[in-house]
């Protein structure tokens, strides 16, 4: 930030907070962070997962990397400091939903480590939620769901994950689901069961 727009934007306090509003919506609020290469089933669980807290009365609120990158971030392309910037600007949008009181899901593949460490420390502890879904490369290029691993493969796209663009790791998230070797509802139990364990939300 410039110097001038330092000293002459100041913040202001609400007279609402957050947990007035996690009140009225009786949770708690949070980023469920799903990471994981691309056909790995970061937006399907995402969705599954979403459509559950609905029926328990939980408000949610499902940011899609495919979809924002139409919209907010309709600029970014997949050059590393674009999906650097791109997962800047989801994680401060992430933090705004968080202070309206909503559960937050991110479907991005957040390739870096370095960057998800950056949204969780913009959060409060216990409101950014590392979600991997662990799934081979194979498994994902066999998926192929939208034909870009064929396309990157017959060097149709440069800079593809997994193939020619890199994807580190998590090294402890708070949860894994191997989306290979478990079915889906059984990753979206898991995922469901965490929230109730450590208290994001409760059934009546
Ligand atoms: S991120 O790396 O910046 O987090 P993001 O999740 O927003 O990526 O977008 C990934 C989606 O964009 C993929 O699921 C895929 O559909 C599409 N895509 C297009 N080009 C690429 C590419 N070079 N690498 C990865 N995904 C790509």
């Amino acid at each position: 930030m410039d110097k001038q727009k330092k000293e002459n934007v100041v913040w202001h306090h609400t007279i609402v907070k957050k947990e007035d509003r996690q009140k009225l919506h009786d949770q708690k609020s949070c980023v469920l962070w799903f990471t994981g290469l691309s056909g790995s089933g970061k937006s399907t669980l995402a969705n599954k997962v979403e459509e559950r807290l609905y029926s328990f009365g939980v408000s949610t609120y499902l940011l899609d990397g495919d979809n924002v990158r139409h919209g907010l971030n309709r600029d970014l392309g997949f050059q590393e400091e674009d999906r650097k910037e791109n997962i800047r600007r989801i994680g401060e949008v992430a933090k705004l939903f968080v202070d309206s009181g909503i559960i937050v899901l991110s479907a991005f593949i957040s390739p870096y480590i370095e960057d998800r460490k950056k949204v969780r420390n913009l959060l409060e502890e216990q409101e950014f939620i590392e979600i991997y879904t662990e799934c081979s490369l194979a498994v994902c290029e066999g998926r192929d769901p939208k034909g870009l691993y064929k396309k990157a493969r017959d060097g149709k796209i440069s800079g593809f994950t997994g193939i020619s663009s890199p994807y580190e790791v998590p090294v402890n998230p708070e949860i894994t689901v191997n989306t290979e070797r478990m079915s889906i509802d059984c990753c979206t139990e898991k995922i469901i069961r965490y929230l109730l364990e450590k208290g994001y939300i409760s059934i009546a």
